[in-house]
């Protein structure tokens, strides 16, 4: 196959040309090939060089000219060179081999073959050459090709070999199937089932990295099924784990929680691609089985699991290397919010309870109500309809108080300092509680969110308690 009109890039030309000088075959390979095929778009471009992949990019750096940025890593034989959007990553082509035990790869120069058989999978081991006489000529040993016409994930050697060389392929191989909506081969999905246990020497940053792929896939439950059914998913979230299965007590039983889970991230996801309100959606229910209860008269319960639920995540993001930051903050705030909204479709609602979830989710607010609608997986369409239209009146009445109140990102009109000098207090906890006092007042629907009556309303409180 010929692939000469797709890759008309100049610089592709330009490295043929300067590979051509020096007398190196050259090709560009890896994801680059894979998604030009797929027409996804792609960024980074490897280009393996049979020979010194640094010369190469020495010389390619130099034709670049002005603007052009080289990096050379010389303990991997490799080099970097950018200029503006474009990132060009060269290697010479190795063959390689990693001790059992250890990531630290022993790396021996060897052919285009031997460096396309030690990639992970046959759809990232195509390669086209950029010499001049064999310019776009495609080179695929192992019928990425047709793996990638079937939808096929497959590695090219020894599925054992391969993962043994590096256990994360494991996990970029569930990563590709969720991304590209492929299989995986059936000895590559029996391998990494016999090989599972292999995971835990991988770093948990490149763990968390191919997750976050996962994650952003058009359904995201693909990669948690695979996660699950290789073995992987205990060992590399294990609390997700225990969300699986049902029980049953005097006929009775409950969903099972990690499908529910899945089927809510999935509709997330095809709703917003924000990862991080994905990931409120995969951890929405992880406190359920902290807080399952069997209670006679009422059946299965799971009273406070998503305050419960909500503690938890500190302690799995630290553990999994996630961003202990404001990230993590929004992923508390909306699992702990996501059973507010249901409790707030009955007709007998107060405007003072709406004000109170507007005043505590913010500007997270539609997010929430995203994953509140998401969180209907009942099989009675009946039932969801009315869900869905509950939600609907709830998000009116929001609307309505959010115009006449503004309370979502709620400011105190009377502020601590002002507190101090009208009633002539130094700084304590009084001047807290009586900022609370106003807030709760405007919260309630006491007094109305403005400068003059929570004023009024401040001295007549410190008029009622001897203040003044
Ligand atoms: N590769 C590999 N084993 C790994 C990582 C990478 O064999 N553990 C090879 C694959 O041939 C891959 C290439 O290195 O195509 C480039 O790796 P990388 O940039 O991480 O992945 P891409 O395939 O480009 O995909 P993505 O950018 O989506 O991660």
């Amino acid at each position: 196959m010929n692939l000469e009109n797709s890759i008309q890039t100049p610089v592709f030309r330009l490295i043929g040309e300067e590979a051509d000088r020096l007398g190196l075959e050259c090709y560009v390979i890896g994801g680059w090939v894979r998604d030009l095929l797929l027409h996804r778009p792609s960024k980074d471009i490897d280009i393996v060089v049979v020979g010194s992949g640094i010369s190469l990019a020495e010389a390619v750096a130099k034709r670049l000219g002005k603007g052009a940025h080289l990096a050379v890593f010389k303990t991997y034989g490799t080099a970097q060179v950018k200029k503006g959007e474009t990132e060009l990553e060269f290697v010479g082509a190795r063959r390689e081999s990693y001790r059992s035990e250890s990531r630290n790869p022993i790396v021996e120069t060897g052919t285009l073959e031997e460096d396309q058989n030690r990639r992970d999978f046959t759809i990232n081991a195509l390669a086209l050459c950029l010499n001049k006489n064999r310019y776009g000529e495609l080179l695929d040993p192992f019928g990425g090709i047709a793996d990638l016409e079937d939808c096929t994930i497959r590695t090219p050697l020894d599925p054992d070999i391969t993962f043994s060389d590096d256990p994360l392929r494991m996990m970029r191989g569930i990563r590709f199937a969720s991304q590209l909506g492929f299989c995986l081969a059936p000895e590559t999905f029996m391998a990494i089932k016999r090989n599972c246990e292999r995971i835990n020497i991988i770093t948990k940053e490149r763990i968390a990295d191919e997750l976050n792929k996962i994650m952003l896939s058009r359904r995201p439950s693909v990669g948690w099924k695979l996660l699950d059914s290789t073995g992987l998913l205990p060992l590399v979230f294990p609390e997700l784990a225990e969300l699986k299965g049902v029980e049953t007590k005097d006929g009775r039983g409950h969903k099972d929680v990690f499908l529910h889970t899945l089927q809510v991230l999935d509709n997330v996801a095809s709703k917003s691609d924000y990862l991080w309100l994905r990931w409120a959606a995969l951890l929405h229910d992880i406190g359920k089985p902290k807080s399952k209860q069997w209670e006679p008269g009422a059946g299965w319960t799971f009273r406070n699991h998503n305050y419960l639920g909500a503690r938890m995540i500190p302690r799995i993001f630290k553990k999994m290397k996630l961003p202990q930051n404001e990230k993590m903050d929004y992923v508390i705030k909306l699992v702990d919010l996501h059973m507010r909204p249901i409790n707030l479709i009955e007709d007998t609602v107060t405007d003072s309870a709406v004000r109170r979830l507007l005043f505590e989710a913010g500007d997270d607010i539609d997010d929430l109500m995203l994953l509140c609608n998401a969180d209907i997986t009942s099989k009675n369409e009946d039932k969801v309809r009315r869900y869905h239209q509950n939600y609907e009146l709830v998000k009116q009445k929001m609307v309505e108080l959010e115009e006449k109140d503004r309370i979502r990102n709620f400011q105190p009109p009377v502020r601590g300092e002002e507190i101090m000098q009208l009633l002539s207090l130094e700084p304590c906890s009084l001047v807290g509680e009586l900022k609370s006092a106003i807030k709760d007042a405007i919260l309630d629907g006491v007094i109305p969110n403005e400068y003059e009556p929570a004023k009024a309303y401040l001295m007549q409180l410190a008029k009622e308690r001897g203040l003044i």
